[in-house]
């Protein structure tokens, strides 16, 4: 596991290390400037990101959904490790769904939703605030780096405020709070029970991946070695440059996350 440890010391890094002397419409550190031509153009560097092209993505995106729980350590591996970079790399050919509530259960109790979680308390709050995160953020762009950042610190929800403050500088932590505390976070999260139940083949271990829709051993598998080369392989339109980057620099194993 020593990659996952690497990556996440060099996020909390990151998070210690940015400050707040960009430019006004620019809210995301360097490291994502050049994630996607929008934050490249708001952050006035999009000469500087030869990767990037302005042309619409030709095919539709491959989806990736993850059923996941906040502190399942498979999870947080699968999301740290390969999810998050995959998506920062493939941002134009990825579509991504995160569904936090895994193998909880719920009961109404008089008309609220009571949850129960497999790690407990501490993992019924983090599911809460990223999926209040997600309906607040609204945007991937900006919700996926502070779920990113919470995830790759060793305390998962006491990280919201910091990550926050670095990924998305514009949210308000009150926000988040009163729909974590509220009827909003509570509705939320029984969708998040409906989806969960509803998959097909039903889940019956966590991260739980699926891909345009489908479930199978064998995606999962892929998945969770390589999803940078799954999402390459299955993306039908003109592949982007980084696939052609990783395919070489797989063939000489400097990519390896293992
Ligand atoms: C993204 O994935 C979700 C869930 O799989 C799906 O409902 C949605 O239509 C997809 N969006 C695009 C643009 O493919
Ligand atoms: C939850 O329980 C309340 C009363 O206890 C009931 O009125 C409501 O219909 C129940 N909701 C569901 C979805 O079962």
């Amino acid at each position: 596991m020593g990659s996952w440890q690497q990556l996440a010391a060099l996020a909390l890094a990151l998070c210690a290390v940015s400050g707040g002397d960009s430019l006004p419409a620019c809210n995301f550190p360097p490291s994502l400037w050049c994630s996607s031509w929008e934050i490249a153009v708001a952050c006035q560097v999009e000469k500087h990101c030869p990767n990037l092209h302005r042309r619409p993505p030709a095919a539709p995106p491959v989806s990736v959904s993850l059923y996941y729980e906040s502190l399942c350590p498979a999870c947080r591996m699968f999301l740290v490790t390969q999810l998050f970079p995959t998506w920062l790399m493939l941002n134009d050919i990825t579509n991504i769904t995160l569904v936090p509530y895994g193998n909880a259960q719920e009961k109404n109790v008089s008309g609220q939703w009571q949850f129960k979680c497999q790690h407990g308390e501490a993992e019924c709050l983090g599911n809460m605030i990223e999926t209040c995160l997600m309906y607040h953020l609204k945007d991937v762009q900006q919700y996926f780096p502070v779920i990113f950042c919470m995830e790759s610190g060793p305390a998962v929800s006491a990280n919201l405020e910091a990550c926050l403050q670095i990924y998305a500088p514009s949210a308000q932590l009150a926000d988040i709070q009163a729909c974590v505390k509220g009827d909003l976070g509570n509705k939320l999260m029984h969708h998040n029970a409906q989806l969960t139940d509803a998959l097909d083949p039903p889940h019956n271990y966590v991260p739980w991946i699926v891909i345009n829709e489908k479930h199978t051993q064998a995606l999962q598998d892929q998945a969770q070695k390589a999803l940078f080369m799954l999402v390459c392989k299955m993306y039908t339109g003109e592949k982007p440059d980084a696939c052609n980057q990783g395919e070489a620099e797989s063939k000489t194993s400097s990519l390896s996350l293992n």
